[in-house]
């Protein structure tokens, strides 16, 4: 048996997928990451701030961060070959978190089990609000796109 906080922290559901499959396929995996991520802080929370916990959580962010900068590149290069009008304004916001993520990347030594959690979570809400908000508005113009070229 499983205590509650080894269950993942979130589950991917249908109603996140945008029905593009290689992005729906991406965001899955992203949200899985994030599952790692906080099974890693949890299961090693006895030993916040020790070296192993440390290098557990750099290892398991650091595979997070590196997906997520994969799937910004690839979705800015669909959208560019679409011709997607609000392409600047989606790199803005992907400029903006990878920021964020970077600041986080370079303090992770110092960082505590509940900044840890803290983290965790506002990485689930922004990529949630990702999919759900921003990824959103772009889908008639792919589907647009390939239902006139036939991809
Ligand atoms: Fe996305």
């Amino acid at each position: 048996m499983t205590a509650d906080f080894e269950k993942d922290f979130i589950k991917w559901e249908k109603r996140f997928e945008l029905g593009i499959p290689v992005i729906d396929a991406q965001h899955k995996r992203l949200v899985a990451l994030c599952n790692d991520l906080y099974l890693t802080i949890v299961r090693n929370k006895y030993r916040a701030m020790q070296p192993e916990w440390q290098e557990a959580f750099s290892d398991a962010l650091r595979a997070t961060v590196d997906y997520i900068t994969t799937h910004f590149s690839d979705e800015e290069k669909l959208l560019s070959a679409v011709g997607y009008a609000e392409l600047d304004s989606q790199k803005s916001q992907h400029r903006a978190f990878t920021a964020q993520i970077a600041r986080t990347l370079k303090t992770f030594h110092q960082t505590t089990f509940q900044d840890a959690i803290e983290f965790v979570k506002f990485l689930y809400n922004w990529i949630l609000h990702h999919i759900a908000v921003s990824d959103k508005q772009y889908v008639s113009a792919v589907l647009e796109f390939c239902r006139r070229n036939g991809a």
